[in-house]
């Protein structure tokens, strides 16, 4: 590997002077490259909320609904046509203050550089902050938001002691699952500075078909047809869908080298997803992302179809 290609891995981080002080910033996040099917109604949502209008700064909107139905696909979208630089933060247990804000290191027994987090470059630089999983993070490390998300929009870090006033052109959205939304875990001060909160649902079989298309590119049209039939009168969520097809079509391919695939039928394309369904979707019982509701109902529907 040469040195140029590690450098570009690693250097995630620009050195910048504030003052006397010595700042780490996080370079943006890579948006990855999937071309959304519809959310037409959302979009506009969003993109209505984080208008500036009369000098007065956008609302922040947060976006809720099951597992893997689209929510970061959505985000991922705005930030491109806005063509504006993206910063995540993922909520989690383990989050801790200076991650929303700087961590100080030390650089030797006397002086210190900081750690700056993505919301704090999203402030500096004018980007989106989208704040993930927001409501798995402990209430109290949330609390530096409260300034940040109001008018105020400033950010407070107390080590190194500063305030950062947010860029004018500095956008926030955040998401969560449907059941944490539903049982309105979020501090009341963050659900208040985070709305509209809009909700992000299951697409229907024509747009999950149209999903499948764009994820699976090379697949024959049949595979669509029989995985479409197959979930005709079930809920399942274009992240499982799209995993399935990919792995049962995986298998198809590893299994039948060299074989065209014009050659499957409905029967064999049947089985293959049968397959496929048994290693995906029980597996996503043990994955944080996958304890919904519906996804315990995509379980039951694959152990019904299988005996
Ligand atoms: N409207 C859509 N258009 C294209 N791909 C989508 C769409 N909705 C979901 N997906 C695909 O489904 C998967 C899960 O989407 P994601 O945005 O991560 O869901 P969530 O954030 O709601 O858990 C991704 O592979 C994504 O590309
Ligand atoms: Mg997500």
């Amino acid at each position: 590997m040469t040195a140029n290609l590690i450098q570009e891995q690693i250097s995630k981080f620009e050195v910048t002077k504030l003052g006397d002080l010595t700042i780490r910033v996080p370079l943006c996040d890579e948006i990855p490259d999937i071309e959304i099917v519809e959310q037409k109604e959302i979009i506009n949502k969003a993109l209505a909320t984080w208008l500036n209008i009369d000098g007065v700064a956008p609302l922040n909107f947060r976006l809720y609904g099951p597992a893997g139905v689209g929510k970061n696909t959505i985000v991922y979208h705005l930030a491109r046509i806005l063509q504006k630089e993206l910063y995540i933060i993922r909520g989690g247990e383990e989050l801790r203050p200076e991650e929303i804000t700087c961590s100080p290191i030390a650089t030797s027994s006397h002086t210190f550089e900081y750690i700056a987090s993505p919301l704090f470059a999203a402030m500096l630089r004018g980007g989106i902050c989208f704040f993930d999983e927001l409501s798995r993070a402990p209430h109290s490390v949330l609390a530096p938001l409260a300034s940040v998300l109001d008018d105020r929009r400033t950010l407070t870090s107390v080590n190194p002691g500063i305030c950062l006033k947010a860029h004018p052109e500095f956008l926030f959205c955040a998401a969560l699952n449907e059941n944490a939304e539903e049982s309105m875990m979020l501090p009341d001060f963050i659900d208040e500075r985070t709305r509209p909160a809009i909700y992000v649902g299951f697409p229907s079989k024509e747009i999950l078909e149209q999903i499948l298309k764009n994820h699976v590119r090379n697949a024959d049209n049949l595979w669509f047809k029989v995985f479409i039939k197959q979930f005709k009168n079930e809920t399942i969520s274009p992240r499982n869908a799209v995993k399935l097809l990919q792995y049962a079509y995986r298998l198809y391919c590893h299994e039948k080298n060299g074989t065209t695939n014009h050659a499957i039928n409905d029967y064999e394309a049947a089985k293959y997803l049968d397959r496929a369904k048994k290693d995906i979707l029980s597996a996503n019982e043990n994955n944080t992302d996958f304890g919904s509701k519906e996804s315990k109902e995509e379980i039951s529907v694959v152990s019904e179809l299988l005996h």
